[in-house]
C-alpha cells in the first residue's frame, strides 16, 4: 500500500517495498534524504548530519554550503557547484534560481501531467511541494507519486511565472537524485540503426558523466534510462536504481560525482538546443521521470519497469490482450507490389493461420522508392485498383486483418502537399535544408501540420477498414527552426514538436480505440516510454538476423517487457547481415516479443510452410505467458555465445525458456542452464520432453539443453514451455 507519511516538512514516501524521504529545510531549500529499500522509521537527523546539517538541525544557507546538501531541485549560482537541474533567465539577465518551499498538498492520487503522456494515477498516493523564487517570481510545483504495486516513484515539475515579467526557462530536468555516495556503476543504452541498445555498463568517476540525444528523437544511438548498480550488483541480486523518462524528445541522463563523492542523477528534456518563454501567468510542464529500486539486481530492476508500464503506462485496452500474429509485407516485397502480389502474400499468411496482413511502404503517391510522396497520402490505384477499401476487403476475405503502414511525420521534397505549404517543414529561412533519405521533417508543433497529419491519417484508417497502423518515422531532425514561432521562441521548436506529436496521437487513439498502433523509428529509434503510452508495441529494429536480435531485444528488456517489442521471423539468407540462421531459431528469438513474419511465405518449401502453421499456432497458445508473464534475463549475449531467457506466469504454474548459442563449439558438454522465478516446490513438467523436475532443482541444478548434433552450424536453440505437475 503507498502511503506518504508527514512529520513537520520531512516527508516519507513508501510502499511495502520502497521508501524516498524528502525535508523543507529551515528557509525552505528542500532536501533530498533517502531513496532505497523501504525504511520503517526515519530520523532525519542522522541524513542531515552526513550532507553537513548542525545537530540542532540549523539551516543556513548564507554559511552552509548548498554544494554539500542533496537536493530535489537545484539550481547554478548560489552556492551548489553541481550541475543544477533549472535555469531560468530573469528579466535583467540573471540566471541564478532559488526555490523554497511555500506549500506542500497532498492531492490523493497522482494526476494527470497536461499536454504529456505519463503513468496513470490509480493505486498511488501523490504529494506536491510548492516552491518559490522570490527574485524573479518563478513558482514550481514538483509532483511525487508512489505506487500501491510497483517500486517506483514519478516525479515531474511545472515551472510557473509568478511574476509580471517574461522569464526564459533555458533547463527544466524532471528529476535530481542526490546519493550519499559514488560507490556506483553506470548502466545506459547505446546503439546505431539496426544495432539498437547495447548495454554499456562502467564504474562512476568523478565528475560528470552520461548520455544525451539531440536527434529529435529518444534515438537509435542511445535511451531516455540510466541505472546505477553496486559493483557486486548482477543480473540477479544486489542493489539498482533505475531511471527513465516518459519522453520522446531529445534528453539527457547525467551523473555527477562531485567532491565529496556523492552522485547526482539529472534526467530531462535536453537543455543543449533548448529553452522556453514564459511570459507572465505561463508554466512549462517537464515530461515526468521515474525512479525504479531493486535489491534483486538489474533483474529486478526490470521487472519493476516491466509492471509499472504495464500498469501504469501502456494503452489499457492493450495490456493482456493477445496481439495478433502479423505478417509484413516489407521484406517480402519492399516497393514492389501491385494488389495481386500482396493478396498472394496474404493467402500464403492466411494460410499460416496468422491474423493480420501488413501492407508497408509503397502504396500511396507515387512511391516506388524512397525518394517521394511522403505527404501524398492517396493510395497510388495504379498498383492498387480500387483503392485501399478493395485491397481491405480483399484481405479481409481471407479471414485476415488488414493493416497498413504510414510515416505521417514526414514530407518529401518531391510531394504535392511540399509544393503546396514549403513552410510546413523543419527549416531555417535562407538555410539549404539537409534532407536524409530524401526526406524533411514536418513541423509538428504547428496545429495546422497537426490537423493535416490527423486527417491524413483518421482518412487512411476509414478507407482501409485497418485494424493496425505501423507508425513510422524515418529521420534526425536538422535545420530544425519553425516558420511558425517568432524568433524568440525558435529553441522551443523541438519541445512543441513532440507535444504536436502526443496531441495527435492522443486524439487517434482515443477516436480508433480499436485499432492496434506499433511505433517504429526506422526500427527501434523512438523506443521510450513516452510512444509506449500509446502504442503499446513498438518495431524493435530494422535488423531482423536472429542472432543481433539476441542483444537488441535483451537490451530492450532492460526497461521495456517483450509485449512492447516488435519480433519478426525474416527470410534467409537475411537481407541486413546475409546469414542464415535455422528456422526453429529465428523463431524461437521472435517469439521474445509481439510476435509476426517479415518474409514471402510462398518462396519457402512446403516443409517449411507446413512448421510455420504450427509455428503461429504455438506462438499464439503461449501469448500470455510470453508477452506477460514475469520476465527473467538468465544468459547475456553480451557476456558469451549463449543467450537465454524466460517467463512465468503470475501463478507460477507455467514457465517457458528459451536458449540460443550464436556459435557452434565442438566437443561441448550440453548447456545447463539454472532457471528463475519458479516455485521450489512444485514440480515442473518439460512438457517437450515429458520429464518432470522439482522447481527447486531446475533453479538450483539447472535444465540441461541438449542442442542439436554436432555440424548443425551456428545458431542452435532449445525451446520449451514448463507446467507445474500434481504430486501424484
Ligand atoms: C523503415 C522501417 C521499416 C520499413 C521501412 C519502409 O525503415 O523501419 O520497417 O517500414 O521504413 O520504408
Amino acid at each position: 500500500m503507498a502511503e506518504i507519511l508527514r512529520e513537520g516538512n520531512i516527508f516519507h514516501l513508501r510502499n511495502d517495498s520502497i521508501s524516498y524521504v524528502l525535508c523543507g529545510m529551515p528557509g525552505g531549500v528542500v532536501a533530498q534524504l533517502y531513496f532505497g529499500a523501504r525504511l520503517e522509521r526515519v530520523n532525519a537527523a542522522n541524513l542531515l548530519r552526513h550532507a553537513g546539517v548542525p545537530a540542532d538541525g540549523s539551516f543556513d544557507v548564507q554559511e552552509s554550503m548548498l554544494d554539500r546538501l542533496p537536493q530535489e531541485y537545484p539550481a547554478f549560482g548560489l552556492g551548489d557547484m553541481r550541475q543544477g537541474a533549472v535555469a531560468v533567465v530573469a528579466p535583467d539577465g540573471s540566471w541564478a534560481v532559488d526555490l523554497r518551499l511555500t506549500g506542500a498538498e497532498l492531492p490523493g492520487e497522482k494526476p494527470a501531467l497536461a499536454g504529456l503522456p505519463a503513468t496513470r494515477g490509480e493505486g498511488s498516493a501523490a504529494l506536491r511541494l510548492r516552491l518559490r523564487d522570490a527574485h524573479t517570481g518563478l513558482e514550481a510545483e514538483l509532483d511525487y507519486a508512489i505506487y500501491d504495486d510497483c517500486p517506483a516513484v514519478a516525479r515531474s515539475a511545472r515551472l510557473i511565472n509568478g511574476g509580471d515579467a517574461p522569464l526564459t526557462v533555458e533547463r527544466a530536468y524532471s528529476l535530481c537524485l542526490d546519493l550519499p555516495d559514488s560507490d556506483w556503476e553506470l548502466v545506459t543504452l547505446a546503439g546505431a540503426w539496426a544495432r539498437e541498445r547495447d548495454i554499456c555498463r562502467r564504474p562512476l568517476v568523478r565528475g560528470f558523466q552520461g548520455v544525451s540525444t539531440r536527434h529529435g528523437a529518444s534515438s537509435h544511438q542511445t535511451s531516455p534510462f540510466m541505472a546505477l548498480v553496486r559493483r557486486n550488483t548482477t543480473e540477479f541480486s544486489g542493489e539498482a536504481v533505475g531511471a527513465a523518462l516518459v519522453y520522446s524528445g531529445n534528453f539527457v541522463a547525467a551523473a555527477e560525482v562531485g567532491q565529496f563523492d556523492t552522485t547526482r542523477l539529472l534526467l530531462g528534456v535536453n537543455d543543449d538546443g533548448f529553452s522556453w518563454l514564459l511570459e507572465s501567468g505561463e508554466a512549462f510542464q517537464t515530461p515526468e521521470a521515474v525512479l525504479v529500486y531493486s535489491g534483486e539486481g538489474l533483474g529486478g530492476m526490470s521487472r519493476g519497469f516491466h509492471r509499472l508500464w504495464e500498469r501504469h503506462l501502456l494503452p489499457a485496452r492493450w495490456v493482456g490482450r493477445p496481439r495478433p500474429v502479423l505478417l509484413n509485407s516489407w521484406e517480402a516485397a519492399y516497393f514492389d507490389f501491385d494488389a495481386d502480389k500482396l493478396a498472394a502474400i496474404a493467402g500464403a499468411a492466411a494460410e499460416a493461420g496468422a491474423a493480420l496482413f501488413v501492407m508497408d511502404d509503397g502504396w500511396f503517391g507515387r512511391r516506388n522508392d524512397d525518394s517521394t510522396s511522403l505527404g501524398d497520402w492517396q493510395c497510388n490505384t495504379g498498383k492498387l485498383p480500387g483503392g485501399l477499401s478493395a485491397l481491405g476487403e480483399r484481405v479481409r476475405a481471407m479471414g485476415l486483418q488488414f493493416g497498413i503502414w504510414m510515416e505521417p511525420e514526414m514530407i518529401s521534397p518531391d510531394s504535392d502537399l511540399y509544393r503546396a505549404h514549403p513552410d510546413w517543414c523543419l527549416h531555417i529561412p535562407g538555410r539549404e535544408g539537409i534532407t536524409a533519405r530524401h526526406q524533411f521533417v514536418l513541423d509538428v508543433g504547428r496545429g495546422d501540420v497537426q490537423e493535416f497529419m490527423y486527417e491524413a491519417v483518421s482518412r487512411t484508417l476509414r478507407e482501409s477498414g485497418a485494424a493496425y497502423l505501423k507508425w513510422d518515422m524515418n529521420r534526425n531532425f536538422t535545420n530544425i527552426g519553425s516558420a511558425a514561432l517568432p524568433a524568440s521562441r525558435q529553441k522551443e521548436t523541438a519541445h512543441r514538436y513532440i507535444l504536436g506529436l502526443y496531441a495527435v496521437l492522443d486524439r487517434l487513439t482515443r477516436d480508433f480505440p480499436d485499432v492496434l498502433i506499433e511505433g517504429c523509428a526506422g526500427g527501434g529509434g523512438r523506443f521510450d516510454a513516452g510512444m509506449l503510452a500509446y502504442v503499446p508495441q513498438f518495431w524493435c529494429s530494422d535488423d531482423t538476423d536472429a542472432l543481433c536480435r539476441l542483444r537488441i531485444q535483451y537490451g530492450t528488456t532492460l526497461v521495456f517487457p517483450p509485449s512492447t517489442m516488435g519480433c519478426h521471423v525474416s527470410a534467409v539468407p537475411n537481407h541486413q547481415t546475409g546469414r542464415t540462421v535455422p528456422l526453429e531459431t529465428r523463431f524461437a528469438v521472435a517469439l521474445g516479443g509481439s510476435f509476426g513474419y517479415e518474409l514471402d511465405p510462398r518462396a519457402l518449401t512446403e516443409a517449411e510452410r507446413a512448421e510455420l502453421r504450427r509455428q503461429v499456432a504455438f506462438a499464439d497458445s503461449t501469448q500470455s505467458l510470453r508477452l506477460y508473464g514475469a520476465f527473467y534475463r538468465l544468459l547475456s549475449p553480451f557476456e558469451g555465445d549463449d543467450t537465454a531467457w524466460m517467463s512465468v506466469s503470475a501463478d507460477l504454474s507455467e514457465a517457458i525458456f528459451t536458449f540460443v548459442r550464436a556459435q557452434a563449439r565442438p566437443n561441448a558438454m550440453p548447456p545447463l542452464v539454472r532457471l528463475r522465478g519458479l516455485d521450489p516446490a512444485r514440480r515442473y513438467e518439460v512438457c517437450q520432453t515429458g520429464e518432470v523436475y522439482g522447481g527447486d532443482e531446475l533453479m538450483r541444478v539447472g535444465l540441461c539443453c541438449p542442442l542439436a548434433p554436432q555440424g548443425t552450424g551456428d545458431g542452435c536453440s532449445v525451446l520449451y514451455t514448463l507446467k507445474a505437475v500434481n504430486e501424484a
